[in-house]
């Protein structure tokens, strides 16, 4: 059975308000949200999710005001920061006020904070209080939702409400960049690009600040149930007759479908006389490749394919992100629960 879901904002903040869950939309991916102040509820997120207490959540505000409830210091950067991009798929870590209740950021001296620009997302975090906690709405290691109808699939009837505001825009999660030291960091690629961050307050640091402890940090994240097996285009032909031939040598058929930007990708590909299952063609635009990318690890999963070669775009604007979530995707998971073939 499936949580009921619709587009009434009033009711999703109810819920919220008496401690319950709910999923809801950003321009980004849909959030699993929860009053950060009510530690049962923050409890269940983690709960529905599977995901280790000591990953903290992204505190959601629907004004910059609010970050002083949550962050000790709202350093220049921060400020610049979230005026230039704000609301917008950028999250920003800070250390944590000491006032802020423990529920949401177990084992964390810092917070992050980010203002989506979705109007159903920030009307919700409005009447709900002014902060929602929330993650992604998918289970712990799996690939983000970009509708309701996916959070549905993922988390069935275990949410009390899913808040129906159509497919995200962005499609991809936001960028976090860390102000926890000297020089900001960014920790995860997204969709602020580096560029548009760089312009604005410097270069960014390489190494993630020390001691952050993030999923999406994990080699391997972001994950459709097939093996993935990301690419550079040249390289396509050569890991599908790799892969048809490794699937022959194990006495098995080929069940492989391809994940491409355009015609070109595929051109003159040779697969030893064995076609791929499905192949999808997104796009040359990697704002367009981003926004579609997990809908279409999701529907390569829906047919049935055993394994995703996946096509990287070049790592530049959005495509960055794009790369590093195909990358985590395609890193060793057999610390994620049931999703190996
Ligand atoms: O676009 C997004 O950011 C979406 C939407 C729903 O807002 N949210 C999202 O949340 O992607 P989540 O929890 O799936 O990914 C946020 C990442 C996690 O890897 C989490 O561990 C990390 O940010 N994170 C959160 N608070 C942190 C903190 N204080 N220090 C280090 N990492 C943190
Ligand atoms: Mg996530």
């Amino acid at each position: 059975m499936a949580a009921p879901f619709g587009t009434d904002v009033a009711h999703a903040a109810a819920i919220l308000r008496r401690g319950g869950v709910v999923a809801f939309p950003t321009e980004t991916v849909y959030g699993l949200g929860a009053d950060p102040r009510q530690a049962s509820a923050v409890d269940r997120v983690y709960a529905i999710k599977g995901r280790p207490r000591n990953h903290p959540l992204i505190v959601h505000v629907h004004e910059a005001a609010e970050v002083a409830q949550w962050a000790a210091v709202v350093t220049p950067a921060a400020t610049l920061l979230m005026s230039a991009f704000w609301p917008g798929p950028l999250t920003l870590l800070l250390p944590k006020a000491d006032a802020a209740p423990d529920a949401a950021f177990i084992e964390s001296s810092s917070v992050a904070v980010r203002m989506p620009n979705h109007a159903m997302a920030l009307a919700l975090i409005a009447q709900a209080g002014g902060a929602v906690a929330a993650p992604s709405a998918n289970r712990f290691g799996a690939l983000s939702p970009t509708s309701a109808a996916d959070v549905a699939a993922d988390l069935g009837d275990d949410v009390d409400y899913i808040l129906d505001g159509g497919r995200c825009e962005v499609g991809v999660e936001s960028t976090i960049v860390s102000l926890l030291g000297d020089q900001p960091v960014m920790v995860r690629p997204g969709g602020i690009t580096r560029a548009q961050l760089e312009a604005l307050v410097g270069q960014m640091g390489g190494a993630p600040a020390t001691g952050l402890r993030a999923p999406g940090l994990l080699p391997s994240h972001y994950a459709p149930r097939a093996r993935l097996l990301a690419v550079w285009s040249r390289d396509l032909s050569a890991a599908c007759e790799a892969h048809v031939a490794q699937c022959l040598a194990e006495g098995r058929a080929p069940r492989y479908g391809l994940l491409v930007r355009n015609s070109d990708d595929v051109a003159g590909l040779r697969a030893n006389g064995s076609s791929p299952l499905q192949i999808i063609a997104l796009s040359d635009d990697v704002a367009l490749l981003a926004r579609h990318l997990y809908e279409a690890l999701r529907s390569l999963d829906d047919a049935g394919v055993d394994t995703i070669i996946a096509v990287m775009p070049d790592a530049v604007g959005v495509g960055e992100a794009v790369v590093d979530r195909l990358q985590k995707a395609s890193g060793p998971r057999d610390f994620v629960k049931g999703k190996m073939p």
